[in-house]
């Protein structure tokens, strides 16, 4: 039997060529989600900043760094091959990107980062200890005055305030695809594969691990965009 890790890797594997289009329909304002992680990011725009980009994807949080910082060095890590392959024809154009086909569970980081950041992966780490213990590493590997943030799908901290997410995370659906494949399929693939943990618990986590200025920067009902600075 399939693991779940293994389960998620191949819908990734499987997805890969059509993401780009499939998740502007799926992730209510997906473009400005990705805008405001990287706006946050608190570099001027030429330094060389180091950057790990966890869950990569096709590329395109990684093509908004380096859009945004030319001398960016920019890392994406991801266990699916094709979506790597996607994103380095997508970044073809940023010859110094490096791709990592990998774990983020077993990653050996090998250097500090200044900034390390996510979109809508992390919430594959399984349990609450999993995200902590991952949390704490990520703190481990960032220089000073680096930065871990983190857009992802959340849970409300009450079933009221969470019907009322996952109501409204539907009505977005429900504008570009039929309501038996919002169930069918997305909800579906939520419930067996996601692992989204309480945004309020996930701050005092971080709060915990010693990162400061920890904010919420952009949310819609479910998908928040969050983290924190390692200060010196
Ligand atoms: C929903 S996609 C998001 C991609 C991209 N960050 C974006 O926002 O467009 C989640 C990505 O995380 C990757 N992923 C999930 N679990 C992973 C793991 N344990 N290690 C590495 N990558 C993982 C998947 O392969 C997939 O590419």
């Amino acid at each position: 039997m399939q693991s779940m890790k293994e389960v998620v890797k191949e819908h990734f594997q499987n997805e890969a060529r059509n993401f780009d289009e499939i998740i502007q329909k799926i992730v209510p304002f997906y473009s400005q989600m990705i805008d405001a992680l990287i706006i946050v990011l608190p570099f001027h725009i030429s330094k060389d900043i180091h950057v790990l980009d966890l869950g990569s994807g096709t590329g395109t949080v990684c093509q908004k760094v380096k859009e945004r910082y030319v001398n960016a060095h920019v890392t994406c890590l991801d266990f699916a091959e094709n979506m790597i392959i996607v994103a380095k024809q997508r970044l073809k154009v940023y010859p110094d990107v490096k791709y990592i086909i990998g774990d983020f569970y077993n990653f050996e980081f090998s250097q500090k980062y200044d900034a390390i950041i996510s979109s809508l992966a992390l919430h594959h780490l399984r349990t609450d200890d999993d995200k902590k213990t991952f949390y704490k590493n990520i703190f481990d590997h960032l220089t000073d005055n680096g930065v871990f943030y983190n857009a992802d799908i959340i849970l409300g901290s009450n079933k009221y305030l969470q019907d009322i997410y996952m109501s409204k995370w539907k009505e977005f659906m429900q504008n570009n695809i039929s309501e038996e494949e919002i169930n069918s399929l997305w909800i579906l693939k939520y419930d067996t594969e996601d692992k989204p943990a309480e945004l309020i618990h996930q701050l005092a986590w971080l709060n915990k691990i010693g990162f400061q200025d920890i904010d919420v920067v952009w949310k819609y009902f479910n998908f928040a965009v969050y983290g924190g600075v390692k200060r010196k």
